[in-house]
């Protein structure tokens, strides 16, 4: 097994070295090998090489089995040109995979409801999977950019008061129905083995691309009748979602919906900081925490490194077919939880402890559970 590190920026430097730890304790464990190999990408790869996603990194990760990412971007490279910030080094790295399905379960843990900003009773037992289409819509669509109004390839389009000024930005949002159903198809599969209920969130009164969407996902339904299905707006969904969690199981939307509606559902759970996610679809896996760099905490080794520890346990279980190690990997950050906690989740009664102690009573937990 061989896996590709990209720890990137910010706070991606404090918790990958925490996931390394778990790596390394199931290794021990289970008398496994697992070749770790390090690369560069986003911010650090622009101060190195120029670019976000350098070619060594894109040929490191091809070669691996799976990928395990930080976060990338900060304020040093926020004035660059667009196709030169390290996000694009981001959106590069997942569609040189081909993962267009990414997975990111919000679950809260009992021994957290008191960490989440909402009410006891509507976050217990919350479990929900987002299943975020990753590699189109309109993070990808085209055309895009900033064009002076006389070079804007839609021009045609427009009438002449709908373009007054010198520059206009574009970016479009775009679906075909191959790329509707792939993704429908992985989250009617989940929740075959979930709870068989799937909502699909869009904005089909206003947007026809959503509209086709839905369409489409409704075509996909027909091939699992035992698997519910109905439709929200994306407006009522972010309501629905701090109303009454507990209604939904598996969520699908799109690209810009699902990475707003996943930030959401971490919320529930507690912090940013306990979201995992695995990108699939491809013939490699890419396992990365929800969450961003941090630039404001970043270097202050305070970062919650379970997202990261439990894109370890995703990458364990879709990459090398292990739920087994998943499963132990998610009991021992329980346990620890029940004592232990980093700052953005830190209640009265617990320990307060550093991303690197967090890192590492997780992966004593690891070698001392049977
Ligand atoms: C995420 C992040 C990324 C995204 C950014 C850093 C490009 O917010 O993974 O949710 O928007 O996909
Ligand atoms: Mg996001």
């Amino acid at each position: 097994m061989k896996v590709a590190v990209l720890p990137g920026d910010g706070i991606g430097k404090e918790i990958v070295p925490q996931a390394v730890k778990v790596i390394k304790a199931i290794e021990k464990k289970y008398g496994l090998k697992i070749e770790l190999e390090y690369g560069e990408i986003g911010g650090e790869a622009i101060d190195k090489y120029g670019t976000p996603f350098p070619e060594k990194t894109e040929k490191l990760v091809l070669k691996a089995d799976a990928t395990l990412l930080g976060a990338v971007g900060g304020p040093k490279w926020d004035n660059l040109p667009f196709d030169k910030r390290p996000e694009r080094g981001l959106l590069a790295l997942r569609k040189v995979l081909k993962t267009f399905a990414n997975l990111r379960p919000a679950k809260v843990y009992d021994e957290l409801v008191s960490a989440s900003t909402l009410k006891e009773e509507i976050v217990k037992g919350v479990d929900i999977l987002v299943v975020r289409e990753l590699t189109s819509g309109i993070y990808f669509g085209k055309p895009r950019g900033v064009f002076s109004i006389k070079e804007f390839p839609l021009k045609d389009y427009y009438q002449e008061e709908e373009l007054k000024g010198e520059k206009v930005g574009i970016n479009t949002l775009k679906y075909t129905d191959e790329e509707v159903r792939r993704i429908a198809k992985i989250a009617f599969e989940a929740a075959r083995k979930r709870n068989k209920k799937v909502t699909s969130i869009d904005k089909a009164n206003v947007l026809e691309a959503t509209s086709f969407w839905r369409q489409i996902v409704e075509e996909v339904a027909k091939d699992y009748p035992d698997v519910e299905l109905n439709h929200m707006y994306v407006d009522n969904a972010a309501m629905q979602l701090l109303r009454w969690p507990k209604q939904f199981d598996v969520i699908v939307t799109t690209n810009m919906f699902g990475d707003i509606i996943s930030d959401e559902a971490a919320a529930l759970t507690g912090s940013l900081g306990m979201l995992p996610s695995a990108s699939i679809g491809g013939e490699k896996g890419l396992y990365e925490p929800i969450h961003g760099s941090a630039p404001d905490i970043a270097g202050k080794d305070i970062a919650n490194p379970i997202a990261t520890i439990n894109s370890v346990g995703m990458m364990f279980n879709y990459s090398f077919n292990r739920p087994d190690i998943e499963n132990l990997i998610d009991r021992a950050v329980r346990d620890v939880l029940k004592e232990y906690r980093t700052k953005d989740i830190h209640t009265p009664g617990t320990k307060l402890v550093s991303c690197s102690q967090m890192g590492d009573l997780i992966a004593n937990k690891i070698l001392e559970l049977d």
